[in-house]
């Protein structure tokens, strides 16, 4: 009773924190939300962090997401009379960050606001509201005295387009909202700890920052040439203080693989506070899991000459459409028009519309484009409602699929390149075979295994190494579930079969499949030989693998004397 009392205290609360150099933070702590973007298991909650500067002039560095209205705004009114506030700055203008712009508005109107172009525009929509602004770029200063001179930093895509940080010259504090921050709630201010934090940091930048590789590495780029950076104030989770260098080192090293992968698709969504980035994160965050570079661009915030550019390098193109009749269907006519004019017949592309009426004006665009000649690589995808789980697992699917058709001459050349002796010797490594189940809230998935073997006794434990391009993987995060389903020798035929089969994007991997669940939630297989409950404890990224080291809690055989199905295998190049 005591911890769900706790845990009811704890859903939202509120840290304020002198950082020193007259900056304070206001840190809003979201416990137990559980979902963010795309597959963000989020077990670890969230944090949005807002900054407050006191020179000569005060400024104010982003505010909350609106669920802490009451919280945010009585601590920001408990620390500072809203009168002395002179700027807000905009780091971005996505809702978790800029969810009480307005309230803050409301208490001082002559507060100005100071933001990147696009997100002045963004916020015109956002406030509906006069207000006064500051528009500023990269280079662009403002003091505001004690020797508080602020820097600006454009950094867009990072993760919106409209992304700047700002670099306080005097404390050497680089506030950066969404970039090198990760979705941890914790009491504990900075990353003095850095090993629980490293997976959720890792993840954060995949889904995140990874479909913008190269817009990383420019940002990267522009902030080398600030002086020393003391303090990165990030927009969620701790503050890097203690291991600032190495940090920003695994985004640079990050960023630059993605970069070097040669194919790329262009993704292209709207920003419309609405589902379609989301899908868009989706579609990309599967096409990467294949290696592909992905480019995302908001079509309501990219130019022609921009567009032209990325279609004509891209193998591969997936498009957002924006319905006919939203708002933004004349902004987006012309980008369209672009996107139609540059694209050509060895691409692939994937559609998908979010959101708006029944027209479902992705099919006028899917005619044009198979006209031109383009493969499709996904049927298009209608969403109408808000995505569920199942429709975010679609989409990282089709991205799966996109990814693994563009690097199928790639996938062939690596199964032919080894040497036939050593190629044959490898092959005798064997394993069993199993199957991985797994399930979250309506979404789930299942793949064959046979490299899985026993890692420790104490706690019992083992290990599954998981190819990185496998929709599953997006199910053996640090804290998820599973069940290991162990085959028989001599009856795995039927299972083995049917879970080999290429399922298309969002298709149920247990139709026609007899199972019941685990108590952790996952389907065990009836006709398996026997079963493991199990817990993913830690990841190791093993080339094109993730070796996923879990612990099991429970488990039952169903015939005490049959032996495990083995794998043998001809070669040691492919499975
Ligand atoms: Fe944390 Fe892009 O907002």
């Amino acid at each position: 009773m005591t911890a769900v009392l706790d845990r009811v205290r704890k859903r939202l609360t509120t840290q304020t924190q002198e950082l020193g150099s007259e900056t304070t933070v206001i840190r809003s702590l979201d416990w137990d939300r559980d979902r963010f973007d795309i597959e963000f298991a989020l077990e670890n909650g969230t944090t949005y962090n807002s900054f407050l500067i006191r020179g000569e002039k005060v400024g104010l560095v982003d505010t909350s997401h609106e669920k802490f209205r009451e919280h945010y705004l009585d601590e920001l009114t408990r620390i500072i009379d809203p009168s002395e506030i002179d700027y807000l700055i905009i780091s971005h203008t996505e809702p978790d960050h800029s969810g009480l712009v307005k309230d803050v508005l409301a208490l001082n109107p002559n507060i100005v606001v100071v933001g990147a172009k696009v997100a002045i525009q963004f916020l015109e929509d956002l406030v509906h509201q006069p207000f006064e602004r500051l528009q500023v770029k990269s280079g662009d200063r403002l003091d505001l005295g004690h020797g508080h001179e602020l820097e600006f930093v454009s950094a867009p895509n990072l993760h919106w387009p409209d992304t700047i940080f700002t670099y306080d010259h005097k404390s050497g504090t680089l506030f950066t909202c969404d970039a090198f921050g990760m979705h941890f709630c914790d009491q504990r201010l900075y990353d003095e700890d850095l090993p629980p934090l490293e997976a959720d940091y890792q993840l954060y930048y995949d889904c995140l920052m990874g479909p913008n590789a190269r817009s990383v590495l420019a940002a990267l780029k522009r902030i080398g040439e600030l002086p020393e950076i003391r303090l990165i104030a990030t927009g969620h989770g701790p503050l890097l203080k203690y291991h600032i260098p190495e940090l920003v080192e695994r985004y640079r090293t990050w960023s630059q693989a993605q970069a070097k992968a040669q194919t790329t698709v262009a993704v292209f969504y709207l920003s419309d506070y609405g589902y379609s980035e989301k899908l868009a994160q989706a579609i990309a965050h599967g096409i990467q899991k294949t290696g592909v570079l992905v480019e995302t661009i908001d079509l309501k915030a990219t130019d022609p000459q921009e567009v032209k550019e990325i279609v004509e390098i891209a193998a591969g193109l997936v498009i957002g459409m924006p319905s006919q009749t939203g708002e933004c269907a004349d902004a987006t006519h012309a980008i369209l028009s672009t996107i139609l004019a540059a694209a050509h017949s060895k691409q692939a592309v994937g559609l998908f519309e979010s959101g708006g009426g029944d027209d479902e004006s992705v099919y006028p665009l899917r005619n044009r484009l198979q006209e031109i000649g383009l493969t499709e690589a996904f049927p298009p995808i209608l969403v109408k409602e808000t995505p569920t789980e199942a429709m975010i697992q679609l989409c990282d699917e089709a991205g799966i699929d996109m990814g693994q058709w563009l690097t199928r001459d790639r996938t062939v050349k690596q199964m032919k390149s080894l040497d036939n002796d050593l190629d044959k010797a490898l092959g005798r490594l064997s394993g069993g075979l199993y199957i991985i189940t797994a399930k979250k809230s309506e979404a789930s998935s299942a793949m064959l295994a046979s490299w899985v073997a026993q890692a420790s006794l104490e706690p019992l434990g083992f290990t599954i190494a998981v190819a990185k391009d496998r929709a599953i993987e997006s199910f053996m995060h640090v804290g998820d579930r599973f069940v290991l389903n162990i085959l028989e020798e001599g009856n795995y035929q039927p299972l083995m079969k049917h879970f080999l089969k290429r399922f298309p994007p969002g298709a149920d991997r247990f139709a026609g499949v007899k199972t019941y669940a685990a108590a952790n939630g996952a389907p065990i297989l009836a006709d398996a030989l026997a079963y493991l409950e199990c817990e993913v404890v830690s990841r190791m990224e093993a080339s094109d693998h993730w070796i996923v080291y879990s612990t099991v809690s429970a488990g039952r055989i169903s015939k005490p004397d049959s032996l495990t199905a083995v794998h043998h295998r001809k070669v040691g190049n492919h499975y």
